[in-house]
């Protein structure tokens, strides 16, 4: 790619002379608007990192300047991982394999696909989404897989039709926040070191990469534009829960932060990450995003991937001539050895890319990652994203049908299974017309050991229980017996990396479901959904009595729907965004922000909204969903009893004490200053999971913010306590003078139910 035409650059720079100082969008090469930030702070080996740190300073040490470098960027190995980082055989170094991603291992045989992220947040289950990484992290140990590519905080979901919301949690800082916690633990409590991407505001897929368009002109990446507020309150805050949770690694994104490449911000790099929130691990770019050579090191960039065109030989020129310490190269090299240490991969792990195989005809070892271990959790995890959004007079769970039509596309299995080389579609439709949706599209896809459809677990049904089924996959008005008892229509919404969604809907999944309900008195519609789908062309259709947003379960969900539809199960999920009525009542935040104007060799994306994305934006203008954030239906019905907050001990002054960062920032952001607590009863007839959900009316901030979640078992006619600690920084807001968290004085509002508009309990507190 040619780095940069003479045109668009001068035009670039004669806009950005005229356009200068007050305007974010001015920057001589485009990166200056964000505040420079150095040195780049070095790793200070605290906290659980201690032994690793001196282990990896000493073999550091050991080192020449160029084993250092080859540390630094990745080389083209004789594997199928993503990237990977050679060995140095002198000093008994393997190297390190990476590969994505966070929904399951790409690329290879004998893994399975998961849930993805959309999923997992759906399910609003913490325990479960450790379960998943432990199971997940033991199948990339057994692949020989150093660092896996995940999980996703990054895009959040500020725009509705972002081509991968689907592989991050949730479209709430602090769902995401409490998610990314528990799998990043989960992960590396297998020895596998998890990297948290994409850091950070890669929001949207268009224009995420520079590129020379067609008229041959130079396009900068697309640039995010935040305030320090928005970038703590919101997009930061799932990061730095990662990095409490020691995050091995951390991707940096392709787009710009206020101007700057995400892969060479120094304000994000060595002032957020490294400074603020004290990570010890190191930063890795994702693929192909290192755009400046000593530039990037110098703002804390530590490895590049899959390999670098800028470094090698010249970051010992650069230290040689006085444009980068050496302490730098030290720093970078320390911190990727402090993380293999760490995680206990130089006592015993796989050969790096051992089960990864170049590509699917090579010659190959056979290398068994699944497990008959995670079979529980992998069906449980498909379970429990299910959410159901409509279930009229209990259309579901079935009772006992006899005759079964079974309607749609996404209704059966893949016409063929191979695992999967990254595919990224020029073009691509708005749904997956060529089997069910188990998984979205790009370097997050997933290699399944099987697909269990919706009509194999169907058809197994059907063997069970005597019942008859009948089928049409293909046709948009398919003919119907009339003594049907039930209807299932299986459509989906796809999405995948490289591109945003075409829309929110399609004309012929529309057309498909209120065809069968013109003619069905019971329709029950099955959504395999990679983002936000709006339904208000058929939901309130007399004969749609039923509507499952299925979301993406992996490979087991087949078998995970029909356990749902027939009662086996018991519906979980509460949706992790807001699905509208309307497609405009997304406002801006609908569309991917695209070139124009003054701006359209450098695309800008100003965040204006600040925090108002997704339910926040809903309360603040007083919107009505269609479905609101945090809503699903169970087949029982829970109360809500007896609120109450009880103070801690712990001082509220209005600042942090000082204290040494440790992995997270500082330590007493997470000291505990309240419990809400209160009792939530099933009130139904059969045993169920109620999501009970704690949001706080901060003073100076939105109407309502998600502040608490969990998930309980309650057996029918029984009632259980919950209780949700809140600590400082859950009830601070970042005051921008001070830099810090601060606790504001005043009246806080607590609200405690069922979704971010169910909300039977009510009280405030002060502080
Ligand atoms: C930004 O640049 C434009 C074009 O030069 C100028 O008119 C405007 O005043 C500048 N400042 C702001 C805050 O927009
Ligand atoms: C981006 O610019 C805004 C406005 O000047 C500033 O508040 C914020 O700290 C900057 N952030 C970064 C990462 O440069
Ligand atoms: C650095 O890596 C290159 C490419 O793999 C290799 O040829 C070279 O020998 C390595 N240098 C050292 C000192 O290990
Ligand atoms: C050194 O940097 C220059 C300029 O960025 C680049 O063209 C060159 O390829 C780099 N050299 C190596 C060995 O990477
Ligand atoms: C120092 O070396 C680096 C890497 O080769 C190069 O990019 C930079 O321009 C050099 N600076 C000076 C002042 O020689
Ligand atoms: C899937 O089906 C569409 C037609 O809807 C076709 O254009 C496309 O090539 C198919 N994709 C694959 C991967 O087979
Ligand atoms: C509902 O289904 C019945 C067939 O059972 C059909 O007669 C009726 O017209 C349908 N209702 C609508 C609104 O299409
Ligand atoms: C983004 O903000 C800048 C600076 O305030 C302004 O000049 C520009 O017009 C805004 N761009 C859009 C698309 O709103
Ligand atoms: C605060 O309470 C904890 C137990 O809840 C206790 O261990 C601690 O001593 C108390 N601290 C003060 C300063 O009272
Ligand atoms: C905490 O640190 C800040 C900045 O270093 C300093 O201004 C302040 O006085 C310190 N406060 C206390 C109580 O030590």
């Amino acid at each position: 790619m040619v780095r940069s035409s003479i045109t668009g650059l001068l035009g670039a720079l004669l806009l950005a002379s005229a356009i200068r100082a007050e305007n974010i969008t001015s920057d001589a090469h485009f990166y200056g608007e964000s505040p420079p930030v150095y040195p780049s702070p070095e790793a200070t080996g605290t906290g659980p990192w201690a032994i690793a740190y001196g282990k990896a300073r000493t073999f550091v040490a050991s080192l020449t300047a160029e084993e250092k470098v080859n540390l630094t960027a990745g080389i083209t190995a004789d594997s199928g991982c993503a990237g990977s980082i050679p060995a140095i055989p002198r000093v008994g170094f393997p190297g390190l394999c990476v590969t994505d991603a966070g929904n399951g291992v790409r690329g290879t045989d004998f893994v399975n696909a998961w849930s993805s992220g959309l999923h997992v947040g759906a399910s609003w289950n913490k325990r479960l989404a450790r379960q998943r990484a432990i199971h997940l992290g033991y199948e990339y140990r057994q692949k020989g897989v150093n660092v896996a590519l995940g999980p996703v905080v990054g895009p959040i979901g500020r725009v509705a039709e972002g081509g991968r919301n689907w592989e991050g949690f949730s479209a709430d800082p602090y769902q995401s926040g409490v998610l990314v916690y528990e799998t990043v633990e989960g992960i590396q409590s297998t020895g596998v070191g998890a990297c948290t991407k994409h850091f950070i505001a890669n929001e949207q897929e268009t224009n995420r990469n520079p590129e020379t368009d067609d008229q041959g002109e130079y396009v900068e990446s697309l640039s995010s534009n935040i305030d320090d507020r928005t970038m703590h309150e919101l997009y930061l805050w799932p990061f730095q829960d990662a990095v409490l949770a020691g995050s091995a690694s951390i991707m940096c994104s392709y787009q710009r932060i206020n101007n700057s490449y995400g892969c060479q911000n120094s304000k994000v790099l060595n002032g957020l990450l490294k400074e603020e929130l004290g990570f010890q691990g190191y930063v890795m770019t994702d693929w192909y995003a290192q755009h400046g050579g000593i530039a990037s090191a110098n703002a804390g960039l530590d490895m590049a991937m899959p390999h670098s065109d800028f470094w090698n030989s010249n970051l010992t020129d650069a230290i040689a001539n006085g444009t980068m310490e050496a302490s730098r190269l030290d720093d970078m090299a320390t911190r990727i050895i402090a993380t293999w240490y760490h995680l206990g991969q130089d006592t015993y792990f796989p050969d790096p890319g051992l089960g990864m195989p170049k590509d699917v005809d090579a010659e190959h070892q056979r290398v068994i990652a699944t497990s008959p271990a995670s079979k529980d959790t992998l069906l449980q995890s498909a379970i429990e994203g299910h959410v159901l959004v409509k279930n009229t007079d209990g259309a579901l769970p079935l009772k006992s049908p006899r005759l079964v039509s079974v309607f749609g596309y996404d209704a059966k299995g893949p016409d063929a299974l191979q695992f999967n080389t990254i595919s990224f579609q020029s073009s691509y439709p708005a749904i997956q017309r060529n089997h069910t949706l188990w998984v979205g599209g790009g370097s997050g896809e997933n290699s399944p050991a099987y697909v269990d459809a919706p009509i194999d677990a169907l058809q197994r049904q059907a063997y069970e229980d005597g019942s008859s089924i009948l089928w049409n996959f293909d046709s948009i008005d398919p003919q119907l017996d009339s003594t049907s008892d039930v209807c299932l229509v299986f459509i989906n919404s796809y999405a995948t990396e490289s591109q945003d969604r075409p829309g929110l809907t399609d004309q012929y999944s529309d057309t498909l479901v209120t065809n069968v309900a013109n003619k069905c008195k019971n329709t029950v519609v099955v959504l395999h959904n990679a983002g936000i789908r709006l339904v208000d062309a058929w939901v309130e259709h007399e004969n749609v009595t039923a509507v499952i947003f299925a979301h993406l379960p992996g490979q087991d969900t087949g078998r995970a729907v029909v356990d749902l539809l027939y009662g086996r199960a018991n519906p979980s999920g509460r949706l992790p965004y807001t699905v509208a009525r309307q497609a405009e009542d997304y406002g801006s935040l609908l569309h991917p922000a695209q070139r124009e104007g003054d701006y359209w060799l450098f695309p800008q994306s100003n965040f204006s909204e600040g925090v108002l994305i997704d339910y926040r934006a809903f309360d603040a203008q007083n919107i009505t969903p269609r479905y609101e954030f945090g809503y699903g239906l169970s087949y029982t019905t829970f109360d809500y009893s007896d609120l109450q907050t009880r103070r801690s001990n712990v001082s509220t002054t209005a600042y942090p004490p000082n204290a040494t960062i440790e992995q997270g920032g500082n330590p007493h952001l997470w000291d505990e200053i309240l419990t809400v607590s209160a009792r939530v009863s099933n009130t139904g007839v059969v045993d169920g999971d109620e999501v009970p959900q704690l949001y706080l009316g901060i003073p100076n901030g939105p109407v309502r913010q998600l502040r608490g979640f969990d998930k309980v078992r309650i057996v029918a006619g029984e009632s259980t306590p919950v209780a949700f600690p809140l600590t400082r920084r859950d009830l601070s807001v970042w005051d921008v003078d001070a830099q810090q968290w601060h606790l504001q004085e005043g009246e806080y509002k607590v609200y405690l139910g069922s979704s971010s508009r169910d909300l039977p309990l009510s009280g405030t507190f002060s502080i």
